[in-house]
């Protein structure tokens, strides 16, 4: 069973969507159920996620989970972020059925990927000034 909090989210999940001049974003699929998540941030120059959206093709907790994980990580660092969990969702939510903590996880796993990818591109773009400065 959902719970209310699941369901009402999952009906109404406000953070559905992509999101223009996202700098923090992955696409994470679980190979056992084929659900698919995409999560789009928008980090700014202080490292705040200023805005989350998420592209979920998968099942209800799935969804509910990418929309709650959205909130949950506004106005956060990037470092604060990173210490999220799928536990984190789960409290969050009220719980998950049992065969569906697993959806909780694959946000956990898209947040993660994310962030990575965050860094990845302040990376490049601190190579890429490095170098027009020689
Ligand atoms: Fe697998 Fe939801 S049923 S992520």
């Amino acid at each position: 069973m959902y719970t209310q909090k699941v369901i009402n989210i999952f009906k109404n999940p406000k953070n559905a969507g992509g999101l223009h001049g996202a700098n923090a974003t992955s696409k994470v699929t679980d190979n056992s159920c084929g659900d698919i998540i995409k999560l789009y941030l928008k980090v700014n120059e202080e490292g705040i996620i200023e805005e989350a959206k998420f592209k979920t093709f998968g099942c209800t907790a799935s969804i509910a989970s990418s929309s709650m994980l959205c909130d949950m990580v506004k106005g956060l660092s990037i470092e604060e972020a990173e210490e999220i969990t799928a536990n984190d969702v789960l409290e969050e939510l009220g719980g998950l059925p049992a065969e569906k903590v697993h959806c909780a996880s694959l946000v956990e796993e898209a947040l993660r990927e994310a962030i990575a990818d965050y860094f990845k591109r302040l990376e490049k773009e601190l190579k890429k000034q490095q170098a027009e400065e020689e």
